[in-house]
């Protein structure tokens, strides 16, 4: 036998009956969404290197190690999308959709990053994004972050926690950047090498840091908010509000950076304990600078994403009617009886359009085909042999203890399949 191929590390297949709950999942999220007027947008997966190199930040993680970068045929450096945020904003001004005034979209797919692959993170994994651009004020931030706790109420989602920074202006940032690092050069001994390295590149980013060792030592640098200016605090202290009289509890974490460099005033993370180190379900920000840097005229923008694997890893596990592949399973005994059976699962459909009807294909015995169909999950199963054929009826035999097997005529079989699913 030839040797089996394997998926890329870190890429994950989504087999049944857990890709039905994705479905599922990323059906409830699009639904909260639109009931906030968010309409999806959709962009490719590729895009040439500047899209996000120009928006992400030349000196971040994301950025210096982790795209999937490659030359294409014509010799174009291209790159497999690390995040959403620029390749939407980069579509946005394209298609010229802001001359409509402000956008609210969402986007869903998968995302790639060459990370080290642990529990809740992957090389290629699936994030849903939020992207509100052309509003500046207060409002928006409060409103996507309401959105988002809603979510999390129709997701049956709990322990997650809110924590929020403002990251103010690139003013404000470039001083407390420059107090930051001459901080660290004075401690430069009790830095670790990759803190070392952080320093000259991505002094922020020290901030960030998981290193317990450190732990003291950022506690007492510099903190942004010392520079903030009047405006980011006011626009801080009014998306605070609006959660607060909402009743949505949050912590303010000075220390909250995030790893992209496009981010402006308001940030957050919606963070678990549940998932070990990779414990932030959703994040996102305000980034207010990114459009006019990415061409397009000065608008304000904020956004987020989520992952949506760590998601699902918070969800109670499957049940058993979510193992179920259907809810009819039509079956024939002979040659006459399949190719009967094949037009009577058609019928069905017709008439019970949201019904999951499994059509037995192949030549297997009677007492198999019981067999494959209680295995199925399904609740009824539906029997043609050559007497029901020639009388007009159909066997129905309830597979979930909903009463005895009987015949029915064809005519009246909805109504019998309707009581039967409906007590199964
Ligand atoms: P991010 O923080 O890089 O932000 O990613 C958002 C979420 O995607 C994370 O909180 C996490 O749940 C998930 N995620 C990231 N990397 C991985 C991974 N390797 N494996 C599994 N899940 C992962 C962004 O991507 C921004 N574009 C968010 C945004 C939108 N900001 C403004 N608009």
């Amino acid at each position: 036998m030839n040797q089996l191929l394997r998926a890329v590390r870190g890429m994950n297949d989504t087999v049944p009956p857990l890709a039905d709950r994705w479905r599922k999942i990323e059906a409830d999220i699009t639904g909260v969404l639109s009931q906030y007027g968010y309409r999806e947008i959709r962009f490719p997966i590729v895009e040439s290197t500047q899209v996000f190199a120009r928006s992400i930040g030349d000196t971040t993680d994301i950025v210096q190690k982790e795209m999937y970068t490659f030359e294409d045929r014509n010799g174009d450096s291209l790159t497999l999308r690390p995040e959403g945020t620029a390749s939407c904003v980069r579509a946005v001004l394209e298609n010229g959709l802001l001359q409509a005034g402000a956008q609210r979209l969402f986007y869903l797919g998968p995302m790639f990053r060459h990370e080290r692959p642990q529990k809740g993170r992957y090389r290629q994994f699936h994030q849903v994004g939020v992207e509100a651009l052309g509003m500046a004020g207060p409002d928006i931030d409060a409103e996507l972050i309401l959105m988002t706790a809603r979510l999390w109420q129709v997701l049956g989602l709990k322990n997650l926690r809110l924590e929020l920074n403002t990251l103010g202006t690139p003013e404000s940032r470039a001083l407390h950047r420059e107090q930051l690092v001459a901080y660290f050069n004075n401690h430069h001994d009790a830095l670790d090498e990759d803190s070392r390295h952080r320093l000259t590149r991505n002094p922020l980013r020290i901030l960030d840091s998981k290193n317990p060792a450190l732990k003291a030592l950022i506690a007492d640098a510099p903190q942004l908010a010392e520079f903030l200016d009047e405006e980011s605090r006011s626009h801080f202290g009014a998306v605070r509000a609006v959660l607060d009289a909402a009743g949505v509890a949050h912590t303010v974490n000075p220390h909250l950076v995030r790893g992209l460099d496009y981010y402006s005033k308001t940030v957050f993370e919606w963070i678990t304990d549940d998932l070990g180190a990779q414990g932030t379900v959703c994040a996102g920000g305000r980034y207010d600078g990114l459009v006019a840097q990415m061409g397009g005229r000065a608008t304000p923008a904020i956004g987020f994403a989520m992952g949506l694997e760590r998601l699902m890893e918070l969800l109670p596990p499957a049940g058993e009617e979510e193992a179920s592949e259907a809810d009819l399973y039509v079956m024939g005994t002979g040659i006459e009886e399949k190719a009967a059976a094949l037009a009577l699962a058609e019928a069905v459909r017709d008439a019970l359009p949201g019904t999951r009807v499994l059509c037995h294909c192949g030549q297997e015995s009677l007492k198999s085909q019981l067999k494959r169909a209680d295995r199925s999950g399904a609740a009824v199963a539906l029997i043609l042999g050559s007497e029901e054929l020639a009388a007009g009826l159909v066997t129905l035999k309830p597979l979930r203890g909903q009463g005895e097997q009987r015949r029915v005529a064809r005519h009246a079989l909805t109504e019998h399949l309707l009581a039967l699913l409906g007590s199964a």
